[in-house]
């Protein structure tokens, strides 16, 4: 197996976005794609953290993400679906579900190496980090992940304001400074 480079799992999103149902298709190729990890997980010996935005137009976003060990983002939705596949490490998602204005939690999954989730339109997730190594996934979502207009949730007192980018490249940020400095 050789390396699978970034801009053929773009390649590959993009077509099968171009199907009838997007969603599964894109879940399809994710699933090829990371069931063979060891194409992907050289890009975790020197992470960048963050998410690197691989390819952006209104009808899909493909990003790369590597999460920093212990990093615990506050709850977001994202109001177009969205495909997860991680290729090393682990990404655990807390669900919540709107009610009467408010979020309340609603179960998890724990993602591992190999795993897919489809999320829908609606879902509002937090995602956590809790290995003590970096986790590699691709975040696919059916629309402009960028332009959106969505909403956060102040992870204690579960407030919703509008998502800010800058908030969540700040929580990537601050989880790789401490995990730094711990293993200094
Ligand atoms: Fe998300």
């Amino acid at each position: 197996v050789g390396t699978t480079d970034l801009s053929d799992v773009v390649e590959q999103c993009v077509q099968a976005a171009a199907e009838g149902d997007a969603r599964l298709a894109v879940r399809d190729v994710l699933e090829r794609i990371v069931s063979q990890p060891e194409g992907l997980a050289g890009r975790l010996g020197d992470p960048k953290v963050g998410l690197d935005i691989l390819y952006r137009a209104p009808n899909l976003t493909v990003i790369h993400v590597v999460w920093p060990p212990g990093i615990s983002l506050f709850p977001h939705d994202h109001r177009m679906w969205a495909a997860i596949a991680i290729y090393g490490g682990q990404e655990d998602n807390a669900f919540y579900r709107r009610r009467e204005g408010r979020i309340v939690p609603s179960g998890g999954r724990e993602l591992r190496v190999g795993d897919v989730l489809l999320l829908g339109d609606d879902a509002v997730h937090s995602v956590r980090n809790p290995a003590r190594t970096h986790t590699g996934a691709i975040h696919v979502y059916g629309g402009d992940f960028v332009d959106m207009p969505r909403s956060q949730w102040d992870a204690e007192t579960l407030e919703e304001r509008p998502y800010d980018h800058e908030a969540v490249a700040r929580e990537f940020a601050r989880a790789e400074e401490a995990f730094l400095a711990a293993s200094e």
